[in-house]
């Protein structure tokens, strides 16, 4: 059995990101070189992460992972791209001469486990959050401090954009080695205080298609997503950029839109035909439509991902009033004192006009739940050592 001395060991936590501007379309499916740049909003982790403990040592045989309790099969090749990057980069580190605290580290194996704070199956992105955190984590354990966009990138694209806080862009880069397409905060999570972000988990019993295998086919078929990614996209992330540094809340929520839109109108383009939308996505994005349409600005804007959950933008006056809407439209079936969780939502009756104006029949049970939570930091290590999943035998400690 191991002793604690020679287990070198080390727990962080990584946030989930949204993006506003899409990703999707890899130019290079080996490196995860993608055919345009993107631009996330990070959420912050009291609501929404992923923690992974990360373990070296001389008497472990081979690499291991396990995911929220389960060994998982270390071979998948993304899992192999990270730890050969990983490895690589501590190399490097040696060899431009660095000191070494562990001389023979970079032969150890690696122990890691990983759990989420939220279900699994809600149909949150989870491999964003898990991907950045393996990174974070395995470069603590090897020293490692260069940038871990293309450590994370390997594992899942959009990852690269968890490494940070606040509002960060993934640069699509030029090369074909990948050097420069990194991720780079455009503004920390400071920057925006009243901006607020609601995860409305949308009832669903079909699987979506993958991301992986939706853009690959997206990329051999749709000429819109070339039109979008050449021509639309580079104009749009500096418009973006300009929202977030200006905090101009009516230009965000009005682009966040339409990039959501264009990335399911190139699923629609897709040969065959992807869809990702649910009838109660659609409902969600007219009731945004509805509310500000009465309110006769852009209070609130949706975005959502290869699935049929919304994101909802807005700031901290409208967040009642809109889950309100959103209580109102969708009334919970079962679990009404539990519809809202993460940040406190005070409960607010909602005005006639408002009411009349929605004016939609409701949809009983569309919406499950609300997450209410707003921007974040980026990943974090855990000090305490109480927060470690893998016990000091390396193997997950029984509550993990
Ligand atoms: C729709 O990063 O999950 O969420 O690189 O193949 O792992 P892979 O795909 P992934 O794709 C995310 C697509 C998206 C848009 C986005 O997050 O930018």
């Amino acid at each position: 059995m191991a002793s604690e001395k020679r287990l070198e060991v080390v727990t962080c936590t990584a946030p989930v990101n949204i993006a506003v501007i899409k990703y999707w379309g890899k130019r290079d499916e080996e490196l995860i070189l993608p055919i345009n740049s993107s631009l996330s909003v990070t959420l912050h982790q009291d609501q929404l992460k992923t923690t992974t403990t990360a373990a070296i040592n001389r008497d472990f045989t081979e690499d291991r992972i396990w995911l929220n309790g389960r060994e998982e099969d270390v071979g998948q090749p993304r899992l192999q791209a990270c730890l050969r990057e990983i490895r690589r980069l501590a190399r490097k580190r040696r060899s431009d001469g660095h000191e070494d605290p562990l001389p023979l580290s970079l032969s150890y194996k690696v122990h890691v486990a990983s759990v989420n704070n939220f279900p699994t199956g809600a149909g949150l992105a989870s491999s964003a959050a898990g991907y950045a955190c393996l990174a974070y984590a395995l470069a603590q354990v090897y020293g490692v401090e260069s940038d871990l966009s293309e450590v994370a990138r390997r594992g899942s694209g959009s990852a690269c954009r968890s490494l940070y806080g606040g509002f960060v862009e993934w640069q699509m880069g030029e090369r074909a080695d990948g050097k420069d397409s990194i991720a780079r905060q455009v503004a920390p999570e400071s920057h925006w205080p009243e901006l607020r972000v609601l995860v409305l988990v949308v009832s669903t019993e079909r699987k979506p298609t993958g991301s992986t295998v939706g853009m690959q086919t997206s990329v051999e078929t749709s000429a819109l997503l070339r039109f979008r990614a050449e021509a639309l996209v580079p104009a749009r992330m500096a418009e973006m950029t300009r929202c977030i540094r200006e905090r101009d809340f009516q230009a965000f929520g009005q682009l966040t839109m339409k990039d959501s839109n264009q990335f399911h109108a190139t699923c629609m383009d897709t040969f065959p035909p992807i869809s990702y939308l649910s009838d109660t996505s659609r409902r969600v994005i007219h009731l945004v439509h509805l509310f500000n349409a009465h309110h006769g600005q852009t209070k609130v804007a949706y975005t959502f991902d290869a699935g049929a959950n919304a994101v909802i933008f807005t700031l901290d006056d409208t967040v009642a009033e809109f889950a309100a809407a959103v209580r109102h439209s969708f009334p919970p079936e079962s679990n009404g004192d539990k519809f809202l969780k993460g940040l406190p939502v005070e409960p607010v009756p909602l005005s006639d006009e408002l009411k009349a104006a929605l004016g939609m029949d409701p949809t009983p049970g569309g919406i499950k739940y609300i997450i209410a939570t707003q921007v974040g930091p980026g990943p974090q290590v855990l000090d305490d050592p109480g927060a470690h999943l893998l016990g000091p035998d390396g193997l997950p400690k029984a509550a993990a």
